[in-house]
């Protein structure tokens, strides 16, 4: 189906837009009370993330709600990890927790390589997705690095440091890229399984890239995160790695189509660093939102004036928290809207 509000798609392949797009990592979720109202029907987030037609109607809630530029399928990164053979709970307050990790050879030998027979009831969100949003913006599907599942599977839950796996790195490197290369192949499958289903660009979240030095990001994280943009060419591929500094550059070299900026990235010298054959995406401090109305306004016009109307998607640096008022989402995405009309 023919997509109205393309604007996302074509500042992603570097074409005019008459206006900057706008999204907002974490858009779908406790911010809107449409999504606890749904979320309250049902024992807690896995079991939304299991169904398929809540989760489309939580993922259509910001385009209806907020005017958002695009939907993002209401899923989890973790859905790789438990495709795999280890299954995760949600602690209200705590997180995620995998009461199985991976230790040793033969927790990484007893792994799946996951497929689409796993993760049906995602693939199935994506096509009622795509079927209730008749073609208003597209639908952007989304996995985790593999450096960021690796963090969760073998330390089990989040954690500051991921001291766990950040020592595996050191003590077996041979076993850490065979366990990448299995989280590899099944992101993968799952990336291809959700652009047959309707996605119409991806983005692969790097939460944890800021965490490794330099040398050790290039060898265990953007190695394969080039590996699943290559593999990746039916859609453009967006990569958000958060504190990745020092590799920006090498970032910008690699097969993807938009780069992600937190809001520590300095905007200048991103674009210096990662080129001109590439959308940059960001940055807004999340923390702004906590701000008053005025002040998102004019936070946000700095932010569009510092990337110009060249290759933008307007979004904020990491996702939206939970306890932030929509109206404060809903100003920073109608001031985006409003202003870069004015500029474009
Ligand atoms: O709107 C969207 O962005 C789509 C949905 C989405 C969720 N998680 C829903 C969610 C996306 C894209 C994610 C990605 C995700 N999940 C990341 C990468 C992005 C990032 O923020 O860096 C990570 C690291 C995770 C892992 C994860 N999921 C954690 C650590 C937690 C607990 C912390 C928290 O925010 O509560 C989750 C839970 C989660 N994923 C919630 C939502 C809406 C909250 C659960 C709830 O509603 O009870």
């Amino acid at each position: 189906m023919e997509i109205k509000n393309d604007l996302l798609l074509r500042a992603a392949r570097g074409e005019k837009t008459e206006r900057t797009p706008v999204w907002v990592m974490r858009q779908a979720g406790r911010i809107l009370k449409e999504y606890r109202e749904v979320r309250g029907k049902l024992s807690g987030f896995i079991a939304l993330v299991q169904n398929p037609d809540l989760a489309a109607e939580v993922t259509i809630q910001p385009v209806d709600i907020l005017g958002v530029d695009a939907a993002i399928i209401f899923s989890d990164i973790l859905v790789i990890p438990e495709a795999m053979g280890l299954p995760y709970t949600m602690e209200e307050g705590k997180g995620p927790r995998f009461p199985q990790t991976v230790k040793n050879e033969a927790d990484l030998a007893r792994l799946n390589i996951a497929s689409e027979d796993s993760l049906g009831y995602v693939i199935e969100a994506i096509k009622v997705t795509k079927r209730e949003l008749h073609g208003r913006v597209p639908l952007i599907g989304f996995a985790g690095a593999p450096w960021t599942i690796f963090c969760y599977m073998v330390e089990g839950k989040g954690s500051k440091t991921f001291s766990l796996a950040r020592k595996t790195l050191y003590n077996d490197p041979a076993f850490a890229h065979k366990l990448m290369d299995k989280i590899t192949e099944s992101t993968i499958n799952y990336l291809k399984s959700q652009i047959a289903a309707g996605a119409d660009i991806v983005q692969i979240f790097d939460s944890w890239a800021g965490i490794l030095p330099n040398s050790q990001y290039e060898e265990f994280s953007l190695r394969y995160i080039a590996r699943i943009a290559d593999a990746i060419t039916e859609v453009p591929v967006i990569v958000f790695a958060k504190g990745a500094y020092a590799s920006r550059r090498a970032i910008g070299a690699i097969n993807c189509n938009v780069v992600g900026l937190d809001w520590n990235m300095d905007i200048e010298e991103s674009r210096h660093l990662v080129g001109t054959d590439k959308t940059l995406q960001g940055n807004l401090d999340p923390a702004v939102l906590y701000a008053d109305f005025e002040t998102v306004k004019s936070e946000t016009r700095k932010m569009i004036d510092q990337f110009g109307t060249f290759r933008h998607i307007a979004n904020l640096g990491h996702g939206v928290y939970p306890d932030m008022e929509a109206d404060k989402v809903k100003c920073f995405i109608d001031e985006v809207k409003a202003y870069s009309s004015s500029r474009h």
